[in-house]
């Protein structure tokens, strides 16, 4: 396709059409009066909505095709849409949350999972995702934590890059377009609220928040998109430092940049724009493309080209890219792709798919207690399932794209499954509100509980309590579910709690009379199979916590990698009465539970970490052995982590930093060498002088098998 040859012959009209997109439900739409209401939101004619260069929201392949031919027939050059949407963890088949991703730390386990959603979304019509949100996040009030990997950098990156290499492979039939979101530092929205506002150094802003998208875009990311949120005043969609200098200007990104919903006519509720022209203005002046449900620029390009505020090669460049990607995806060629109604039955919630989901779920969970609870024997006879998410499809988790709670395995299932002879009483006792206090079902599931053999409670957080707009204030689980927790416990010393939710909640109320407490997370499809898995030793917890548990609330932002107080508590985990130093009077300083952290069915034992050369020279690399054995009676796998503290720089150094992983499966008894290679580069940072480099002087890499847990080893670099 000759793009440059197709935008000569285009209209401005038609030019500024390729660069809005709006909601599939416009072309859906019977009638021309069913159109007219959504098209005045915007301010535009139902004529207008057929300039429209892409599409987001749409169900499957049948909606794409008839999409396609409608806005085709009637878009002058019969240029075909870009159909995008929100496969955020599966299409059909849902994985477990990212955030869970995240905790099995298996970069190939995330690739997988992103590419089995990019075939049934590809089969299904949708050529790109807005996906993966990377956003660093450290404050779990805030509900999209689930949508990302965590707190930490390293894993963070690593996450990033994992999930676009699944979702675009070699950009074939199968694939599709990646989004990277949101640009930049939506994770570090004030108080946890979302679409709050956001303010931090440069330096902490180059040096954590912004280098997960900087991997995607190393990873080749087709498109990026702008967040909500403001930046020192300054709205994402119109700040031109970010989008045209580090992203294209550093990072020599070429692909598309997009819009938030509404971002751009949101810049006038800030208070940022004054009118539509100027929204428009200042979001293509910073280097934006595709201006998502909103019609600003459409409406304003001529106007604003005449005044010489905008020049019409702005816009030809940016409907090139968007041209571009449509030719790269084949849409030229073939505009329904790889649509297609038969393949998508065959392909959507495939066995395959639905395995994957289940060892993904399975991988994904974190044993956070276990006092020789689990696993439970399979040959138990009764088992009493209590709680509001014993038997509910609704743990598929939010952002679950098309997936259903009805293809969904429940905890009830998956075990009635795995035991087919086991009596399994199901008891939920209680709602899940957090409002709910209703403590009347107590009694009876207390009854249940003490004529089991094992008992499951499954508490937590509903699925519409986590994800985008649901940001909480308080982080605990609901009285009702606290009360039934506190007497099933003591009806059976052998329960074990499982927990749902999208976040981490704070579990400091219960955790001290609980047995055994198991975060599951929001599993996607497969959960109920992988939890009955995972109680009945069929598989072991491999999940580590990729955000720190909270003792409490009050602790947010909680993370690991902070930097050095010159006044530290003389302990962390508990409460101290020494004053004048850097505590909390009424709460710990340290987590409930750190990150990296999560416990098997056996037990490891870590040696202290060797260096093959304790000077290390700026061209050269040093290895880090050490040696990882399992002390207990079952086959296990532990990821070994390795951190680095920069003792003396320029700046204040964090007092520990991810710098790399290793997952390591070991027998009973068995030892390995597990060894990993720091170079020069793995010391770098901004330091004082502005500039992203080493310093020379003395560190200490940290090994273990959290970020807590941990022996120490010296070098210097020289
Ligand atoms: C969210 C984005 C999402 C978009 C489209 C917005 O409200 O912030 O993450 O991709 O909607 O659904």
């Amino acid at each position: 396709m000759d793009i440059k040859k197709l935008i000569g012959e285009m209209s401005l009209k038609e030019k500024v059409g390729q660069l809005m997109q709006l909601h599939g439900n416009f072309f859906l739409a019977q009638t021309a009066a069913e159109l007219t209401g959504p098209a005045s939101r915007l301010n535009i004619s139902p004529d207008d909505a057929y300039y429209a260069g892409s599409v987001l929201g749409f169900n499957g392949a049948e909606e794409m095709m008839q999409i396609q031919d409608t806005v085709m027939k009637k878009q002058p050059h019969h240029i075909p849409v870009l159909f995008m949407y929100d496969v955020i963890h599966g299409y059909k088949t849902v994985y477990p949350i990212p955030l869970a991703i995240a905790c099995s730390f298996d970069d190939a386990l995330a690739e997988k999972c992103a590419a089995m959603a990019a075939k049934e979304a590809a089969v299904s019509g949708v050529n790109v995702t807005f996906s993966p949100m990377v956003d660093i996040a450290r404050d779990a009030r805030w509900g999209r934590v689930m949508e990302g990997a965590g707190e930490d950098v390293t894993l963070g990156c690593r996450m990033a890059n994992a999930a676009v290499r699944g979702y675009q492979g070699d950009m074939g039939k199968y694939n599709i377009a990646a989004c990277v979101k949101h640009f930049a530092a939506y994770g570090a929205t004030e108080d946890g609220r979302d679409y709050n506002s956001v303010d931090m150094s440069e330096r902490t802003m180059r040096q954590t928040y912004l280098r997960p998208y900087h991997a995607a875009t190393d990873a080749k990311v087709r498109m990026l998109m702008t967040s909500f949120n403001t930046i020192a005043g300054l709205p994402c969609a119109g700040n031109k430092r970010l989008v045209t200098d580090v992203l294209r200007g550093e990072w020599g990104f070429d692909g598309v940049v997009i819009s938030d919903y509404n971002a751009y006519r949101e810049m006038i509720r800030h208070g940022a724009a004054s009118d539509y022209a100027d929204a428009a203005a200042k979001a293509t002046n910073a280097g934006g493309d595709i201006e998502m449900m909103s019609a600003t620029l459409y409406l304003s390009a001529e106007k604003l080209i005449n005044d010489g505020r905008i020049t019409e090669k702005q816009i030809d460049d940016a409907v090139y890219r968007v041209l571009k990607l449509k030719d790269e995806l084949g849409l030229f060629d073939n505009p329904y792709r790889t649509a297609d109604t038969s393949a998508e039955k065959e392909i959507n919630l495939c066995r395959a798919h639905r395995d994957t989901a289940r060892d993904a779920a399975r991988k994904c969970a974190v044993l956070l207690k276990n006092n020789g609870v689990l696993p439970f024997s399979k040959n138990v006879g009764r088992v009493a399932l209590i709680g509001p998410f014993a038997d509910t499809g609704e743990i598929i988790g939010s952002w679950a794209c098309h997936g259903s709670p009805n293809d969904t395995v429940t905890v009830a299932a998956g075990i009635r499954s795995l035991l087919p002879d086991a009596a399994v009483d199901v008891i939920p006792a209680v709602s899940w509100d957090i409002y709910a206090d209703d403590i009347t079902g107590i009694p009876n599931a207390v009854k249940a509980a003490k004529k089991a053999d094992a008992v499951v409670l499954c508490l937590g957080e509903h699925q519409s309590m986590s994800g985008e707009g649901n940001s909480r204030a308080t982080l605990t689980l609901s009285r009702a579910q606290t009360e039934l927790a506190r007497a099933i416990t003591a009806a059976n010393r052998n329960t074990a709690v499982v927990v749902f939710g999208g976040r981490p909640l704070e579990l400091t109320s219960i955790e001290p009379f609980s047995g055994a407490i198991m975060m599951m997370w929001q599993p996607g499809t497969e959960g109920g199979s992988a939890c009955a898995d995972l109680l009945f030793g069929n598989a072991e917890p491999e999940g580590r916590l990729a955000m720190s548990f909270p003792w409490c609330v009050g602790q947010m932002p909680i993370y690991y990698s902070k930097l050095p107080t010159a006044r530290p508590v003389p302990n962390s985990k508990i409460i101290t009465e020494n004053t004048y130093c850097s505590r909390y009077i009424d709460a710990p300083v340290a987590p409930l539970y750190p990150f990296g952290y999560g416990l098997g069915y056996t037990t490891f034992e870590y040696s202290a970490p060797t260096v093959s050369k304790t000077q290390l020279k700026s061209n050269d690399a040093l290895t880090v052995s050490v040696t990882v054995t399992n002390t207990g009676n079952r086959p296990g796998t532990d990821t070994v982590q390795l951190y680095i503290r920069d003792k003396t720089g320029s700046l204040s150094r964090p007092v520990k930093e991810l710098k790399d992983y290793k997952k390591v499966a070991l027998s009973p008894n068995e030892s390995k060498n597990v060894t990993f290679t720091v170079t020069e580069n793995d010391l770098r940072y901004y330091t004082a002088r502005d500039v992203y480099e080493s310093e020379k002087g003395e560190f200490e890499i940290m090994t273990g098998p959290d970020s807590d847990n941990i022996q120490t080893v010296a070098f210097e670099l020289i």
